[in-house]
């Protein structure tokens, strides 16, 4: 279960304020469990969920048991929400670190436009058996279909099979990679119409790639299912808590919230909660600003902004409780470095004690901050995590008075893209 500790953000607010912040973050909820607000046509995230049909796995399951069976590398190919949440738990859960069966290593490309990046990834591919999950909702995004193009030309000159090593993950029924996946017989997952980019890490978009690396993605939906179940309305909980802290203080002038870890596993959730937040509440000129920051190696670089810049920072601590690879400090007979008072001590611990020295240190410099605990980094954990996010974004977005499903934004950069490629 993820707890949420708000002791020194609440101090921050004024107490009316957390009152009426905290009724609308209910009322906001209650407009996503019925469905009534804008983008109400994009919920199928929490559905999938509530409603789940078995099929969709075992299918899944049964193509990730091919491409681990006969590939050395799964390339996915996608960006966005077609891409971070993959890359996300992957990384957090470190599957080749921990497995030593047959999770394949799963490497990303199209999430740029780098061309040295992909130079340098196919000259690493060479001479390994490569699958391809081509992964893009409408089909017709820029970076992905190009380094598709690319990739697709590279397997077709290596492997006499090459589309059956090609998988698509797009609409059911529209798009570019579904009139290839008609044409050259591509295997094909869907991507549900009513999930949005970000809100897709637990359809094919994720779960194959999650799959194919050798995760439990049955103990992934579970914590996810789980949470949503816990939260579907009538009690408080910590989605609602977490929007209203974040809204009091986002109305009270405070611009950008820092997403914190102390440790680089989770260095890929935070860019994915960054976009899910970023692309669901930064329109109409409202929304707090999330940033990501990685401790305690930012406490040497950023630290001191934290500590000492403009008060417009809010803070949101992502920890976890157990530690699943115990390293102690050992005892030096001489203690030329000085440290035999942290002989016998993990790092965990060590750790432990240097967020609480932060989290200590930044509220007291005017930096209100709350901690959202993980149990342990697994699967299940990770689930959890994910919905949580989701759902406490969705009401956020409903508390703000914005659409939280749409991002007209994101089209004007691809206009002008679009407008200096010269496209037809
Ligand atoms: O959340 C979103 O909708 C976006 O980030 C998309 O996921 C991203 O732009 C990729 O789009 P597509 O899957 O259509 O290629």
């Amino acid at each position: 279960m993820i707890r949420l500790d708000s002791r020194f953000a609440t101090p921050f607010i004024d107490e009316q304020k957390l009152e009426e912040s905290t009724a609308r973050s209910i009322r906001a909820e209650q407009t996503l469990l019925e469905k009534s607000g804008a983008g109400n046509d994009f919920l199928g995230w929490r559905d999938l969920l509530l409603d789940r049909t078995g099929d969709l796995t075992a299918e899944l399951n049964r193509v990730a048991d091919d491409v681990r069976r006969n590939a050395d590398v799964l390339l996915c190919i996608g960006i966005g929400g077609s891409y971070l949440g993959a890359e996300a738990v992957i990384q957090a859960l470190e599957p080749r670190l921990h497995r030593s069966d047959n999770g394949v290593e799963v490497l990303f490309a199209g999430h740029h436009l780098g061309s040295d990046y992909l130079h340098r990834l196919l000259a690493h591919l060479e001479g390994k058996s490569v699958y391809v999950n081509v992964i893009s909702k409408s089909g017709t995004t820029l970076e992905p279909a190009v380094a598709f193009r690319v990739v697709r030309n590279w397997l077709n000159e290596r492997f006499e099979n090459a589309s059956e090593r090609i998988i698509v993950t797009t609409d059911p029924a529209r798009g570019a990679l579904h009139a290839m996946h008609e044409r050259y017989g591509y295997r094909k997952f869907v991507i549900p119409p009513d999930v949005g980019g970000r809100f897709s890490v637990l359809t094919p978009v994720g779960l194959l790639p999650l799959a194919a690396a050798g995760i439990d993605t049955e103990s992934l939906l579970q914590g996810a299912i789980e949470t949503a179940r816990s939260f579907s309305g009538g009690a408080s909980n910590i989605a609602i808590e977490y929007a209203a802290i974040r809204s009091a203080l986002c109305d009270d002038g405070y611009a950008i919230e820092l997403l914190a870890s102390f440790g680089p596993r989770l260095t890929g959730l935070q860019a994915w909660w960054q976009q899910l937040f970023g692309e669901s509440e930064g329109k109409d000129g409202e929304g707090l600003y999330p940033d990501a920051v990685g401790y305690t190696s930012d406490l040497h670089s950023l630290g001191q902004y934290v500590q000492d810049g403009q008060r417009i920072l809010l803070e949101t601590f992502l920890m976890v409780e157990e530690d699943d690879a115990p390293l102690v400090v050992p005892s030096s007979e001489d203690d030329s470095d000085g440290l035999n008072y942290l002989a016998g001590k993990s790092i965990h611990e060590i750790n432990r004690k240097a967020y609480e020295g932060t989290a200590e240190a930044h509220r007291d410099g005017g930096v209100p901050n709350m901690t959202l605990w993980l149990p342990r980094l697994d699967a299940n954990a990770i689930g959890a995590l994910i919905y949580f996010f989701e759902h406490a974004v969705a009401v956020s977005g409903y508390a703000l008075g914005i659409n939280p499903f749409d991002q007209p934004g994101v089209e004007a950069y691809k206009k002008n893209m679009f407008r200096l490629l010269g496209r037809p």
